[in-house]
């Protein structure tokens, strides 16, 4: 068997590896993936060190539908609480699951050091830097919806943060695309994700830019996107930053230059901060189509971890 393929950042996937995954998680979402069992007689372990709906549920529900069988951690059970290493713990798991999606929202040098072996492959359900599988499933329901990802216009409104961080190194790779983003000031994209956005764009025929403010909005949008101002496992030291947020709230206005866009959360939403319900419980969402398609888009990365 080959060695398995660990997902930690979108920059492990090769362009090839990530148009097919997104293409495979398409087609569990339309049902046309047939019914296969590749993980049967697997055994997934599931640690999530950091509350989860979707994300817990999607890799959980995917594992069992292809055959695999799962062990449940939660953020107390294993014994990297006392001070085992990482490199331990990721030896001595390898030798019992073949695959271990975790959620740290932490360094994701810990997710490197479990994944220094090559008998389970290791996801990376959400670090303190990227959400990889979200952005996955974020480009899984554009390809869904639009038919594909290339030349599509992407608008991405709120927090630079890792859920931002992974789509914008996954659409970046797709040619015509444009994504644009408007993050409030201090909150932006990290420096490497804003420059390797900028360079794989380059490289790929894509367009990208961030701006921290407002004006002047790009109009005739395929998409907007935005994600809850207070990221799970974070916190915001400035007392005032909800003034700073406040302008890059997600209102019907925007649909005014923008009819035909559909928009994306890729939640837990709090309707009245980064959205309104009326967007995200309006026509334009397709944001719970979204959250179901996190199995979907799961689906096709376990089976992709153990080739
Ligand atoms: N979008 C997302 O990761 O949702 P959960 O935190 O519920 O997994």
């Amino acid at each position: 068997m080959a060695p398995v393929r660990h997902l930690i950042s979108i920059d492990d996937l090769s362009d090839t590896d990530l148009y097919s995954l997104v293409l495979r998680g398409a087609a569990f979402s339309a049902g046309t993936a047939g019914r296969p069992a590749p993980l049967a007689g697997d055994v997934v372990g599931i640690y999530f060190r950091k509350t989860s709906t979707r994300t817990r549920t999607a890799f959980s529900s995917g594992a069992l539908r292809l055959g695999a069988q799962i062990i449940a951690y939660g953020p107390d059970d294993l014994q990297l609480n006392t001070g085992e290493t990482s490199e331990d713990t990721g030896r001595v798991m390898s030798g019992m699951l073949d695959v271990l999606v975790a959620r740290t929202a932490g360094d994701p040098a810990e997710m490197r050091a479990w994944a220094a072996q090559d008998r389970m492959a290791v996801v990376n359900a959400m670090s303190a830097d990227e959400h990889p599988t979200q952005a996955l499933t974020d480009l899984t329901t554009l390809q869904g919806h639009f038919g594909g990802i290339e030349g599509l216009r992407v608008l991405y409104v709120g927090e630079g943060n890792n859920t931002a961080s992974a789509l914008a190194l996954a659409l970046t790779r797709y040619p015509g695309v444009s994504l644009e983003l408007r993050t409030p000031p201090g909150y932006g994209l990290a420096p490497y994700y804003r420059e390797r956005a900028a360079d794989q764009a380059g490289r790929h025929g894509a367009t990208f830019r961030e701006r921290h403010d407002m004006d002047d909005l790009p109009a005739d949008q395929d998409a907007v996107y935005t994600s809850r101002w207070q990221t799970t496992g974070t916190s915001k030291p400035d007392p005032d930053w909800r003034e700073i947020f406040a302008p890059f709230q997600v209102s019907a206005a925007l649909w005014e230059t923008s009819p035909k866009a559909v928009f994306l959360h890729d939640l837990p939403a709090h309707r009245g901060d980064e959205v309104t319900a009326e967007v995200l419980d309006g026509p334009a969402s397709i944001a719970f189509a979204q959250a179901e398609n996190k199995m979907h888009s799961a689906m096709a990365v376990l089976e992709w971890c153990r080739p």
